[in-house]
C-alpha cells in the first residue's frame, strides 16, 4: 500500500487503536456520567467578616461582593448558610484601631466581636460550623500573627497567647478553631489549653502549610491589618519555593492533635495540596484567598472573563486535586447556583 493511499482515518485508528477519546465528550449526560469530580454545598466554607455597630453593611473596596457585616447580619448570612447547605461559616473581625496593641489583648476578652457573633450565630442556628482563627494579626498594633520584641516575633511568649484565645474562642462556643499563626509547637499547646479548659470537642484545622503570600492583600483590607504591618510575615509563614517543608508541616501538626489540615493560598498551590492529601489522608482543605477571589472579579468586573464559569472551575479544581473542601469567598455564590 502507497503511503498516498491510508486515509487520515485509518492513520488515527492505528494510532489510537481505535480508542477515541472524544466520544465520551459528545454529550452533556455522558459529560456528567464519567465525571471525575464535582463541587456541592458540603465542600464549602463560607469566610465572612465582623464589624462593630449596626447598619448597612460595609463593603470592602478590594473583594467586589464581599462586606463587613454586623453581628446581627453575621447571623443572617448563618441562616442563610444553613439555608444553602453551606457547613461551615469562617469568622475574621475588623477591630477598631483603638482596640489594638502591642500584645493583640483584645484577642483574650471573652465579649471581643468574634466571641459576640459566634455565641450570637451559635443560638440562633446551632446547626451551622463556626470556625475561628487563632492569630493575633486582627489584634495587635504592628499587624503581626505573634508577640513582637524590637523587629522579631517570640515564638513561645506568642503561643502561650494563641492558647489562651482559642480558649476564649472555643467556650463562645467556636467549633472548630484555626491555627493561622504558623508558631512552632502552637497545635500541641492549643489542644492540652482546650482539653484543660473542658473542650474536649473543639476541632483544630491547622492551617500547616501556610505561605508568605502576596495573595492575602484584600483580607487585610478587610480586616483593617493591612496598613498596619510592619514588615513582612516571611519569618514564620512558609517559604513558596518549598514542598518539602510543607510534609514535615503537616506532619508535626498531625502528630500534634490536629484533625484537619489545610494549604493556604489555594490555586497557586494546588501541587502542595496534592500532595498532602495523598501523603496523609487525612481531611484536607485549601484556601481560595482574597487575592485568587479579588483577580476573578477585576477579571470578570472589567469583561475579560466570565466569573461564574471561573469560580466554578476553580474550586472543581481544588477538588480535583484532592480538598476535602474550600474555604471560599465565592460560596454563597456558588452554593445558590448549585442549587438552582
Ligand atoms: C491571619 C489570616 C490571614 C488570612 C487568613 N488568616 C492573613 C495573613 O496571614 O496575613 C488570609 C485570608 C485571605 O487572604 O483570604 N493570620
Amino acid at each position: 500500500m502507497s503511503r498516498e493511499t491510508v486515509s487520515i482515518t485509518d492513520r488515527i485508528d492505528a494510532a489510537t487503536g481505535g480508542m477515541r477519546l472524544r466520544r465520551l465528550r459528545q454529550a452533556d449526560w455522558s459529560r456528567r456520567l464519567v465525571r471525575e469530580n464535582a463541587l456541592s454545598a458540603a465542600d464549602l466554607i463560607w469566610p465572612i467578616f465582623v464589624r462593630e455597630g449596626g447598619g448597612e453593611p460595609q463593603p470592602v473596596a478590594s473583594m467586589p461582593n464581599v462586606f463587613r457585616l454586623s453581628v446581627e447580619d453575621c447571623v443572617e448570612a448563618a441562616r442563610r448558610a444553613r439555608d444553602l447547605a453551606i457547613p461551615m461559616l469562617a469568622l475574621f473581625p475588623y477591630t477598631d484601631p483603638s482596640l489594638r496593641d502591642e500584645t493583640g489583648s483584645e484577642a483574650l476578652n471573652p465579649g471581643n466581636l468574634v466571641c459576640r457573633a459566634t455565641r450570637a450565630i451559635k443560638q440562633a442556628v446551632p446547626e451551622v460550623g463556626i470556625m475561628c482563627d487563632v492569630a493575633l494579626d486582627p489584634y495587635t498594633s504592628h499587624g503581626h500573627d505573634g508577640v513582637m520584641a524590637g523587629e522579631r516575633i517570640l515564638n513561645d511568649e506568642s503561643v502561650e497567647v494563641l492558647c489562651r484565645q482559642a480558649v476564649v474562642q472555643a467556650e463562645a462556643g467556636c467549633d472548630v478553631i484555626g491555627p493561622s499563626d504558623m508558631m512552632d509547637g502552637r497545635v500541641a499547646c492549643i489542644r492540652t489549653a482546650l482539653d484543660e479548659a473542658g473542650c474536649r470537642d473543639a476541632m483544630i484545622m491547622a492551617y500547616s502549610a501556610k505561605y508568605a503570600s502576596a495573595f492575602y492583600g484584600p483580607f487585610r483590607d478587610a480586616v483593617g491589618s493591612g496598613g498596619m504591618l510592619k514588615g513582612d510575615k516571611r519569618t514564620y509563614q512558609m517559604d513558596y519555593g518549598n514542598s518539602d517543608e510543607a510534609v514535615r508541616e503537616a506532619a508535626q501538626d498531625l502528630a500534634e492533635g490536629a484533625d484537619m489540615i489545610m494549604v493556604k493560598p489555594g490555586l497557586p498551590y494546588l501541587d502542595v495540596l496534592a500532595r498532602l492529601a495523598r501523603e496523609f489522608g487525612v481531611p484536607t482543605f485549601a484556601y481560595q484567598t482574597s487575592g485568587e477571589y479579588a483577580m476573578i472579579m477585576a477579571a470578570a468586573g472589567n469583561g475579560w472573563l466570565d466569573g461564574d464559569k471561573a469560580m466554578v472551575e476553580t474550586l472543581t479544581a481544588y477538588k480535583r486535586a484532592g480538598a476535602s473542601g474550600i474555604l471560599s469567598y465565592f460560596s454563597p455564590m456558588v452554593a445558590a447556583m448549585l442549587r438552582g
